[in-house]
């Protein structure tokens, strides 16, 4: 009586046992330089920030001395933004904590919701501070 039981339980625990001893360490979360690189490389490698929010020259190129001050990116279909506002610094009317649940949400501090081509990014907790963590540190241009 029991003894299945005892060795599913004993299989188990040593399955267990054995898994935590190939599972990587739970890494530390990112601070300080390395959640700004993370941010650099998710912003110009990955959600590509700058494709609507860096002004283009004649050739279409971005201009990379004006990274994130702003553009217009031309009409859309009806319902469509034709500009992206400047993000440098910090967006306006946005706290640091409220672009980073932005970047989790997709939703405004205000409830509202930022018209497309905007994309509703749902960035991990991390991925939001890293971002938000690299923009806080490209210089805004002064008006
Ligand atoms: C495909 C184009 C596109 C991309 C890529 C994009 N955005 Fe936007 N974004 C826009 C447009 C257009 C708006 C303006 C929407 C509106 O006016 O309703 C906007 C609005 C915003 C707003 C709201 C500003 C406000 O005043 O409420 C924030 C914040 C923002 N974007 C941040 C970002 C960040 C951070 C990234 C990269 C992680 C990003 N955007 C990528 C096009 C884009």
């Amino acid at each position: 009586m029991g003894s299945v039981f005892m060795r599913n339980w004993v299989f188990g625990a040593f399955a267990l046992a054995t898994l935590g001893g190939c599972a990587p360490q739970a890494a530390a979360p990112l601070e300080g330089e390395a959640l700004v690189a993370r941010g650099d490389y998710l912003v110009n490698g990955v959600v590509l920030c700058g494709d609507c929010h860096t002004p283009r020259g004649q050739t279409g190129e971005p201009l990379s001395a004006q990274a994130l001050q702003g553009a217009d990116i031309g009409g859309g279909p009806p319902g469509f933004a034709s500009y992206a506002p400047p993000l440098a610094g910090i967006p306006a009317n946005f706290t640091e904590e409220q672009f980073i649940a932005f970047l989790q949400t997709g939703v405004r501090p205000d409830s509202s919701h930022p018209r497309p081509p905007m994309p509703p990014y749902r960035l991990n907790e991390e991925d939001a501070r890293a971002v938000a963590a690299y923009i806080a540190t490209v210089p805004r241009e002064s008006p």
